[in-house]
This record gives structure tokens, sequence and C-alpha cells, in this order.
């Protein structure tokens, strides 16, 4: 199958790591097989989100598995920092191919960036797993830019992944202009904003302990606060035309040429139809075009709120239970927001993210002085 045949909305299976809460298998394997019915064809997971979620997905397309495309991907797990060196990245490989029940990985993905690994040497594990026809394509996610860029440089990623939602517009930043140089393909995804789209989330709603949303900065402060504000303005958009707020969300992704799927992650055939209905809606010029000045609007915003919450954050007194997240919210903000680099701020990232199971208040508070004098000095 060719690249130009892949779907436009496509399946992923993150969920099958618990991140949002207890999934069912069976219904899970289900929303998999009724999507592929419904024609779509491109499946993402990772070795990351647990042995079931390879499992699972080569299970449910087993039968169909030259009409599909299965993406997978490789550079980190449980308790580890990020590893891409050339055995890890081939042994990885083959027990992914083993876990998935099949031969070859359409689309195989380095999933974050290993800095003390050299490019070459994981560019070269994967053009050795092209040469094995154990992979097609490769394909970059989640690292800094300069990074994506010496791989499109050092060697032939096909595609890019990123998180890309009317929540989530970074991308657009630099990314898409190294897809249009390059002549890339991408593939977005959080499309529908880990749900904050469809409306269904407000200000009262607790997630479960251990959905990874609890720490999640799109779903504090002003993030969040904007969140909201958008999904009611996919709502209206919607509302003018028969559609939900999150096929508006889903129809605006696909509305940029740069995207070629959209990447949802439902655990219901109700909210995976809803999702797939979204390819046959062209949003009007005109909604785009309001939709563009709002999310611009409402970026401002966030913007200035977001540096009055860093700064109180960052002087307030850390407790035990919130400080976690609270740091989380600067770091994710600093990134974002450009203050400070990605690769800068990475290594304090880790030292926090290593003692998330039982973070010391102590630890925090001397990364809360450090990010202070790195933000604001
Ligand atoms: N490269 C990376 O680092 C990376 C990172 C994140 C994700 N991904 C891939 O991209 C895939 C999609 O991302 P995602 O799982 O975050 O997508 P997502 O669809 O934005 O988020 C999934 C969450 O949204 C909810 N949801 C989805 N459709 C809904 C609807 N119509 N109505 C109400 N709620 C809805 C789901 O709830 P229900 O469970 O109730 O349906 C679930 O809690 C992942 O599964 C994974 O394969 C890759």
């Amino acid at each position: 199958m060719k690249i130009k045949d892949i779907s436009k909305i496509g399946l992923g299976c993150y969920a099958l790591s618990g991140a949002y809460g207890k999934v069912d298998v069976d219904q899970y394997k289900q929303v998999l097989r009724r999507g592929f019915d419904l024609g779509i064809n491109f499946f993402d997971t990772a070795d990351t989100y647990g042995e079931t979620a390879e499992r699972v997905l080569g299970e449910a397309l087993s039968d169909v598995r030259e009409e599909v495309f299965i993406s997978t991907k490789v550079g980190v797990s449980k308790g580890e920092k990020p590893f891409l060196s050339r055995d890890r990245v081939i042994e990885a490989c083959k027990r992914s191919l083993a876990r998935l029940g099949t031969e070859h990985i359409d689309l195989y993905l380095v999933h974050f960036d290993d800095p003390g690994t050299p490019v070459e040497e994981t560019v070269g594990a994967m053009e050795y797993l092209q040469d094995q026809q154990m992979i097609t394509h490769y394909v970059v996610s989640h690292i800094p830019t300069h990074r994506i860029q010496e791989y499109i440089k050092k060697g032939k990623p096909s595609f890019l992944m990123f998180e890309y939602s009317p929540v989530a517009r970074d991308a657009q930043r630099d990314l898409f202009k190294l897809i249009q140089e390059h002549d890339l393909n991408s593939l977005a995804f959080s499309v529908t904003g880990r749900g904050i789209l469809s409306g269904n989330i407000t200000r009262q709603h607790r997630f479960a302990e251990g959905d990874i949303r609890n720490m999640d900065p799109l779903f504090k402060y002003a993030r969040f606060e904007s969140a909201l504000r958008i999904s009611e303005k996919m709502k209206d958009v919607g509302h003018k035309h028969g559609m939900s707020p999150v096929q508006v969300a889903i129809a605006w992704v696909l509305s940029h040429p740069e995207i070629t799927c959209a990447l949802t992650g439902p655990s219901t055939i109700e909210h995976m139809e809803e999702n797939a209905a979204s390819v046959d809606f062209l949003i009007p010029r005109e909604d785009l075009e309001e939709i563009h000045d709002f999310l611009d609007m409402e970026e401002e915003r966030t913007k200035r709120d977001d540096i009055k919450i860093v700064e109180r954050l960052l002087n307030a007194p850390l407790d035990r239970e919130s400080g976690f997240n609270d740091l989380v919210y600067v770091f994710e903000t600093a990134v974002n927001r450009g203050w400070v680099g990605e690769d800068e701020i990475m290594p304090m990232f880790m030292e926090l993210f290593k003692v998330r199971e039982e973070p010391k208040v102590p630890l925090m508070k001397e990364i809360q002085y450090r990010l202070r004098e790195m933000i604001f000095n």
C-alpha cells in the first residue's frame, strides 16, 4: 500500500496503557475492528504503551494485515532514560514485531529524543531495519525541532508525528514549514485534545487516580480555561452544521494540507464512530476564518495569563500533592512559550519525573528555585 492510501482518520492505542483510566481490552479490540470496517486503515501503538497495546492491535487486525498501516514506536521504556542506540533499536523492533504478530512494521517511530546517541547511529539502525524489510518507513515524533532537522539532514524520515488540535497548535510554528520544505507526511495526535474538545469535560470533572490528565497542563489553570472556551467555540460552529464539537475539531485539523492523518484514541464504539464521521465534514471558509481568529485571540490571552500563573507557581509554597503537577505545568509552559530551550530544561524535567511516584518536597523546592532563576533571570 502507498502513503497516499492512508485514511484521513487513524486510531491509536495509547489508552491501552491505562493513561486515560481503566480500559476494557475486548471492547477496545472491537473499536479497532469497527474502525477498520468504517474505512480506517491507519493504526498506531508503541512498545512503551505496554505489551498489551501491541498484542491487541496485532490480534484485532491479523486477518486484514495487508490492508492496514501499522505504526509503533521505540526509544523509551518505563523508568528508563530514552535510548536510541543501534542495538537497542534493532532489538526493540524485533520484540515489537513478535508482539504485533507481523513480519513488518509500516511506520517505525523514534518516540523520544536520546541526546546521548548520535542521530547517524539511530538513522543507521532504521536503514538496517528497512534493508531487512522489518520496517517500511521511519518517523520522528516528540523531539526538539533542531533534532528533527538533524534527522532530515542525515536520514530520510517519511513522516513527522506531533500533537495538533485547536487546543495545541505549536506544531504550526515550525514543523509545518519543515513538512512543506521537505515534502514530508504527518500524523497529528490527540486531535480531540484528549477528550476536552468533546465538550464532555467540565470544571467539575474529576479524573480517576492514575489518569495522566491529572498532571497534564492542558487540564490546568490558563490552558484549561482556554480549552473550555475553545471547546465551546467548536460547539457553536458545529451547531450551524449539525456536527458535534469534536467533529469540528477533527475537521479543523484535517483542513490543514500539512496533515496526512488525524489520530484519535476513543475507547468506545460510539466515540469512534463520531470521530470517523468527521472525515466527510469540510468546514466552510468563513467558519475556518472565524475559528482561526478566535484561536489567535485565545493564544494571546493564554500567553498573558500564563506569565502570571508561572510567576505565582514559582513563588508559592509547594505541597507534596499538587507541587509535582504545578512544576510540570511550569516546565511545559516554559518550553511551549519559548522562554527556555527544550534541551536546556530536559535534564531537570527528567530529574523531577524520576520521583513522580513519590515526589519529595526538598527536591521540588530546589527545582522550583532553579526554574525561577532560569525563567526570570
Ligand atoms: N507520539 C506520541 O508521543 C504520541 C502521544 C500521544 C498519542 N499518540 C498516538 O495518538 C493516538 C491518539 O491520541 P490520543 O489517544 O491522545 O487521542 P484523543 O482522541 O485526543 O484522546 C483520547 C481521549 O479522548 C476521548 N475521546 C476521543 N474521542 C471522543 C469523543 N468523540 N467523545 C468524547 N471523548 C472522546 C477518549 O475517551 P473515551 O475513552 O471515553 O472514548 C479518551 O479519553 C494515541 O492513541 C497514540 O496512538 C502518540
